[in-house]
């Protein structure tokens, strides 16, 4: 299972998001030490993945010497490390999850990048939006399906990017959909808070363009959309 995913409120299945009332350990029962070791395994043996070179080589192709990077819920931070190895100056980390720090604090530092790294865990942007500082570019890969409100989460990574942002999204396909119900049935029946969703991709875009960035990448695979916007 390759979770994607989101909070449910304790006491209700619906998804909505419920300000206050989000179950604190919803996000490390998924996003623990072992997926976070999983992660962090395949990119010391392998490098980044498909999805996550396209997003260093589309912010590349931006411009990223010298610039600020924000990322949100990055997990171990293998995007912000290879941004910064091609030439960013900082990165700050925003998670839900307390499970990856131990791994990414290996990673940064067996890079030599320890210094150049901001991580805080428990601060999220779509409620606090005024406790984080904008960022030349903004990334949330496999991020937007783990959050119920992605209008609010998206719109405020957009508020939040000076000069370009780059999400990822699961296909909104017929079998995507089954799957998202079924792996939130499977969890519901564990009593877990965390669920998944399919949000539609058109109305992410045009959250993204109603905030002045202009989507100028799109690119589709079996399971990962990418965009990428800059400001116009
Ligand atoms: C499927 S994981 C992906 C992690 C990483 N980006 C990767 O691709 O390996 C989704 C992550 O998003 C985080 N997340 C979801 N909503 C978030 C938010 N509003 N702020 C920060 N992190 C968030 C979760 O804690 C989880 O670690």
């Amino acid at each position: 299972m390759d979770p994607c995913c989101g909070p449910v409120s304790p006491g209700g299945d619906s998804g909505k998001r419920d300000p206050g009332k989000r179950d604190p350990g919803t996000y490390d029962a998924i996003f623990n030490a072992r997926f976070s070791g999983a992660i962090a395994r395949r990119y010391r043996r392998k490098g980044l993945g498909a999805a996550e070179q396209r997003i260093v080589d589309f912010l590349v192709s931006t411009g990223i010497e010298g610039a600020s990077v924000l990322e949100i819920g990055g997990g171990v931070g293998e995007i912000q490390l290879e941004l910064l190895r091609r030439g960013a100056a900082r990165a700050v980390n925003l998670e839900l999850s307390t499970g990856y720090e131990d791994d990414a604090r290996r990673l940064a530092e067996a890079a030599g990048l320890g210094g150049r790294v901001d991580r805080h865990v428990g601060l999220d942007i779509a409620e606090a939006p005024d406790d984080v500082e904008p960022a030349d570019v903004v990334v949330l890969h496999r991020v937007v399906c783990c959050y119920p409100d992605y209008a609010r989460l998206l719109g405020s990574a957009a508020d939040h990017a000076r000069r370009a942002l780059v999400f990822s999204y699961p296909s909104a396909n017929p079998l995507s959909h089954l799957f998202i119900r079924g792996m939130n049935a499977m969890l519901s029946a564990s009593g877990r808070s965390f669920r998944g969703y399919v949000h539609p991709p058109e109305a992410m875009v045009d959250v993204v363009r109603s905030r002045g960035l202009v989507p100028e990448y799109r690119r589709g695979s079996p399971v990962w959309h990418l965009v990428g916007a800059a400001r116009g």
